[in-house]
């Protein structure tokens, strides 16, 4: 009879969380649907805001006699910095934030996260990583988000400072566990501050869109990390303690590619040789990925849009002189961008290899870029190592 009562009330427990994921999941969709809605436009005006003030600072940092004015427009720059910071949560779990996965050792995005956030507080960072760790296929700029929420509020926890100990381990979960994860091979990473801790009532709220009880919260910072957590199969949870500290622990699936390879990939130089296009409406982009391409042995092309894109693929394509490759902008104010493009290129050589480059990581091409005809995304701003490993894959198989 014990045993009847206990078993019951486990049940009763485990049906509560799935309700609550589930509410919580209906409020995620909703208001991602908001906020993917505006933040989008809200993130380009907030780039012509944050241009134009760097410009002004430029111009008069040097006047001496301009002082109040320098102050004022860094005050203005400070406050840009934290809406786009803002937007780019909104951005995360809006329906645009589909992750842009690679295989990743998560050790060193963690760290770099970790450290950069609590640089210059009174908080150290400690770090447990288990060996032979296995490898992910993560987004590593989500990833950064989702570790520098967790480390900022830790930090925020303990006004004073103390230490934040991030565990990170090998975990394969099997058909019996009670997170609602598919059984599998996990990578368990545990981040643990010594601060104040989480009451029980507001334990039940903390992932909850725009709850906070910080005086300058958003309340979106866990928000983003769950929906992080969701969109890469994941699970998320926390347990604490008022007065002694708080763990958030995270399950991401592990991959089951070797690390050799990844090595392999990332430290080779890429060589090459033929005619390349480069299609960008930014002249200084243009100059700079040509510089890269030209010391990998191609010989680098430029397009201002998709238009003249098309123009001169279609031309050298008529004298038997294609292009080896193409890079598309994805987006071109005002003119054709990427996306269109390959379409068209497409149709005049089926077999054109085309990447895509953007500054809109979050665009729903660069997540399913394959599904719009490309061969490879570059998020921008990229380095010369980045397009070397891009070209490798491609022209590996
Ligand atoms: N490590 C922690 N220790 C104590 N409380 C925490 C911790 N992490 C989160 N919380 C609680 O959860 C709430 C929500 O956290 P969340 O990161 O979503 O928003 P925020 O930190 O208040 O604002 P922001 O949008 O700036 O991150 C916090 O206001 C705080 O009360
Ligand atoms: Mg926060």
């Amino acid at each position: 009879m014990i045993q009847d009562i206990s078993k019951q009330k486990a049940f009763e427990i485990e049906r509560k969380k799935l309700e609550e994921q589930i509410l919580l999941g209906q409020k995620m969709e909703s208001i991602g649907t908001l906020a993917g809605g505006i933040a989008h436009d809200f993130n380009n005006m907030l780039g012509v805001i944050f241009g134009n003030i760097t410009y002004l600072l430029e111009t008069y940092e040097a006047h001496e006699e301009h002082q109040e004015l320098i102050e004022v427009l860094s005050d203005i720059k400070d406050g840009a910095e934290r809406a786009q910071s803002l937007t780019q949560q909104l951005l995360t779990f809006s329906k645009g934030g589909k992750p842009v996965k690679q295989l990743c050792d998560i050790r060193p995005i963690i760290k770099e996260s970790s450290e950069f956030f609590t640089r210059g507080s009174r908080t150290k960072c400690k770090y447990c990583f288990a060996e032979n760790l296995w490898f992910a296929q993560v987004d590593p700029g989500q990833l950064n988000q989702v570790v520098s929420n967790l480390v900022i509020n830790a930090n925020q926890a303990m006004p004073e400072g103390g230490i934040i100990t991030i565990i990170v381990e090998n975990s394969i979960i099997d058909l019996t566990n009670s997170l609602l994860l598919p059984p599998g091979n996990y990578l368990k990473i545990m981040v643990k501050d010594m601060g104040k801790g989480i009451s029980k009532e507001n334990a039940a709220n903390i992932f909850d869109p725009f709850f906070t009880t910080k005086s300058k919260g958003s309340g979106l910072g866990l928000t983003t990390t769950y929906s992080i957590i969701k969109k890469h199969n994941g699970h998320i949870a926390v347990d604490s303690k008022v007065g002694q500290g708080t763990t958030f622990v995270i399950y991401l699936p592990a991959s089951d590619s070797t690390p050799n390879r990844l090595d392999k990939k990332s430290i080779t130089v890429h060589v090459g040789k033929g005619k390349v296009l480069v299609m960008d409406d930014d002249e200084q982009v243009q100059q700079m990925t040509g510089r890269m391409l030209c010391r990998m042995g191609y010989e680098p092309h430029f397009a201002i849009d998709g238009r003249h894109a098309l123009e001169m693929y279609q031309e050298a394509f008529n004298q038997k002189e294609s292009f080896k490759f193409v890079i598309l902008d994805l987006t071109v104010p005002g003119e054709m961008g990427g996306k269109i493009a390959v379409q068209k290129l497409m149709q005049i050589d089926p077999n054109v290899k085309a990447i895509v480059s953007s500054g809109y990581s979050n665009d729903p091409v660069m997540a399913d870029y394959q599904s719009y005809g490309f061969c490879g995304i570059l998020p921008k701003p990229y380095s010369s190592v980045q397009l070397a490993a891009l070209l490798n894959g491609i022209f590996e198989d």
